[in-house]
């Protein structure tokens, strides 16, 4: 019998994660089968236990479980640890490993799939919630000559901020307001608020791209969110979505369970195609 994965969410319908997986297994030979996994919102545990009993072999955990499967899982990567939320769980007997691939996955897609080194670039984080957090020890291990994180609340900003610099980052982060923002110039700025959910303008001052600059907007499958909208009109020269990050974090989850990370090129096309 095949092994089993799944995606544990809520909501979870339209996750594209069992499209992505079933091409990677076509395209490396592993014998699995991928599904999702509707959990009620204050039942996520007895949602995975169940699916462990029956033969689960571990899953990705999407919003809004990763902090949960942090708590879940008894043993953490670094990464994990680092980012105190797991969206990757491993069953290993009667062990649950918890891994993060979310930040690896950001970082490939833009390094790799967009070209752009991230070392010694300036680099703005947008955003000081779950999906921010998740993703700040990565860039800072790039090497960026600079991150800031500007968010609306400067106080979850600086909370973030500080928490990274305790942890001995060679860089440490800055915190700023959008207010404060104004007058700064950046290479790379990636939304990770939650404002292109439901459309949100963010208030950003003018003039935060700099010439050559990517806008990179960790939400996929909106179009031209209004962050994206606002770039372009701003000038910035590279445009993304977060599909490739989706496709990145998934390819990781797949070497976290099968020993072998697969191609992507031609799931991110096909995908992007659909
Ligand atoms: P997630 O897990 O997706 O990060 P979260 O932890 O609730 O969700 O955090 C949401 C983030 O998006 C926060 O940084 C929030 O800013 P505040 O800290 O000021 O609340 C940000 N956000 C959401 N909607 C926004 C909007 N319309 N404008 C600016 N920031 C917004």
């Amino acid at each position: 019998m095949a092994d089993r994965y799944a995606v544990v969410g809520n909501p979870v319908a339209h996750s594209k994660s069992p499209d992505i997986h079933a091409m990677f297994a076509r395209e490396t030979g592993e014998d699995l089968v991928y599904e999702r996994l509707l959990a009620p919102l204050d039942r996520f545990v007895e949602t995975v236990q169940a699916f462990r009993r029956a033969g689960g072999r571990g899953c990705n955990v999407t919003v809004p479980f990763k902090g949960e499967a942090f708590r879940f899982a008894g043993e953490h990567s670094e990464r994990a640890r680092v980012a105190e939320a797991v969206n990757v769980l491993r069953f290993d007997g009667d062990r649950v490993f918890g891994d993060n691939s979310d930040g690896v996955g950001l970082l490939r897609d833009i390094e790799h799939n967009l070209g752009v080194p991230l070392r010694g670039r300036r680099v703005l984080l947008l955003g000081a919630g779950g999906a921010a957090q998740g993703v700040l020890g990565p860039l800072l291990s790039a090497g960026p000559a600079r991150v800031a994180i500007g968010n609306r609340t400067l106080e979850k900003a600086e909370r973030l901020a500080a928490r990274f610099r305790q942890a001995g980052a060679a860089a440490g982060p800055c915190a700023r307001s959008f207010e404060a923002l104004a007058g700064e110039a950046f290479d790379v700025v990636v939304n990770a608020t939650s404002a292109s959910l439901d459309d949100a303008e963010l208030a950003l001052p003018a003039g935060l791209f700099a010439p050559g600059a990517l806008a990179y907007d960790m939400m996929y499958g909106k179009g031209m969110t209004p962050f994206l909208r606002a770039a372009r009109t701003e000038g910035a020269a590279l445009l993304a979505d977060g599909l490739g990050m989706l496709v990145e974090q998934a390819a990781e989850s797949f070497l976290v369970w099968r020993g072998v990370r697969p191609d992507t090129a031609n799931v991110l096309a096909s995908l992007r195609a659909s």
